[in-house]
């Protein structure tokens, strides 16, 4: 996990200077400095903010290759009702247009292994991209399995395939469902396994792989996990100890929204606790995490929290602000 990075606000403006059919209902967006220079560098694993027109922030995954200093390159699906799917796939956001994107963060970081098992279902393939790429230039041994509904809406596959691992797509509606648990079975002790996807691919890695020592498994979450029906929460209190502030956050509220209301400009992008962009450090109290960032011995440290989504555990959290 990143540390509580004053990057996060940075922003920059870039030029969008193609648009690229990959799959149907996937476009890749390739983004260029302004002015011609070199962008700011990332990791296999970052993801940026884009700064949509009408003035919402989207978080994508960054699936080009970290060496090439000109580029970033995205991939935006074709969702019903999406504002980047308006502005993308509608045609409002063309070719030579200046768009605001924020300095690539990773929560999902590439580490040395023996061997990689890579995951993804559709467009989850974009993190996994420039892993796949460093991994082969590690001389590392690597394994995809892409989950579509049909082969041919596979996103990037022959960009995969061209990357020399071992590839297999695993088309739902031509009968070849991938078999989470059957497969990940007989994966070797020294696999470390990344996975993002749509949260039914995701809990099923999730499920099969409880029992791999804690750290062999990494997620990338794009969207909220959903969370249990009828849940509860009451209202708790969150003292701000640099600020000299107490407030009460009620259960209609996100601890976000009640300390920018309070004037602490705590600075935030998806509010669905898979971006990291709001982590507040924790002081005292018990935090009841909700985001899909932290890994479980994090979780357990209880020194930060997402904001926008986890609650307290406790009936006070004493935060660093
Ligand atoms: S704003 Fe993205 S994790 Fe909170």
């Amino acid at each position: 996990m990143n540390a509580i990075s004053a990057a996060a606000a940075r922003t920059f403006p870039a030029l969008l200077r193609r648009v690229t059919y990959v799959a149907p209902g996937v476009l890749a967006l390739d983004f260029e400095a302004e002015d011609g220079g070199e962008l700011p560098p990332f990791e296999p694993g970052s993801h940026l903010d884009v700064h949509l027109p009408d003035g919402t922030v989207r978080q994508y995954s960054l699936c080009g290759d970290p060496a090439d200093r000109t580029t970033y390159r995205i991939a935006v699906r074709d969702v019903k009702g999406g504002r980047a799917s308006r502005f993308v796939h509608r045609g409002e956001l063309r070719p030579g247009v200046v768009v605001t994107l924020g300095a690539p963060r990773n929560n999902f970081a590439f580490e040395p292994a023996a061997r990689y098992l890579f995951v993804a279902g559709g467009i989850g393939i974009t993190p996994l991209l420039p892993m796949m790429r460093a991994a082969t230039r590690a001389g590392t041994p690597w394994t995809l399995l892409l989950c579509a509904p049909r082969s041919a809406e596979a996103p990037f596959i022959r960009e995969a395939r061209a990357l020399g691992g071992e590839v297999s797509v695993h088309a739902s509606e031509e009968g070849t469902r991938l078999d989470v648990a059957g497969r990940l079975r007989d994966a070797p002790a020294d696999t470390l396994l990344y996975c993002c996807g749509p949260e039914r691919l995701m809990l099923a890695v999730e499920e099969a792989t409880a029992h791999w020592p804690e750290g062999s498994v990494r997620f990338e979450w794009f969207t909220a996990r959903s969370r249990p029906e009828g849940e509860v929460s009451g209202t708790f209190e969150v003292e701000c100890v640099r600020s000299g502030l107490t407030l009460a956050v009620p259960p209609e509220r996100s601890v976000l929204a009640v300390l920018n209301d309070a004037g602490l400009a705590v600075p935030c992008s998806c509010e669905q606790g898979v971006c990291g962009t709001c982590e507040v450090a924790v002081l005292e109290g018990e935090v009841d995490h909700r985001d899909s960032i932290l890994s479980a011995s994090e979780r357990a440290a209880n020194a930060t929290m997402m904001t926008c989504v986890s609650r307290a555990a406790s009936p006070r959290l004493v935060l660093d602000l």
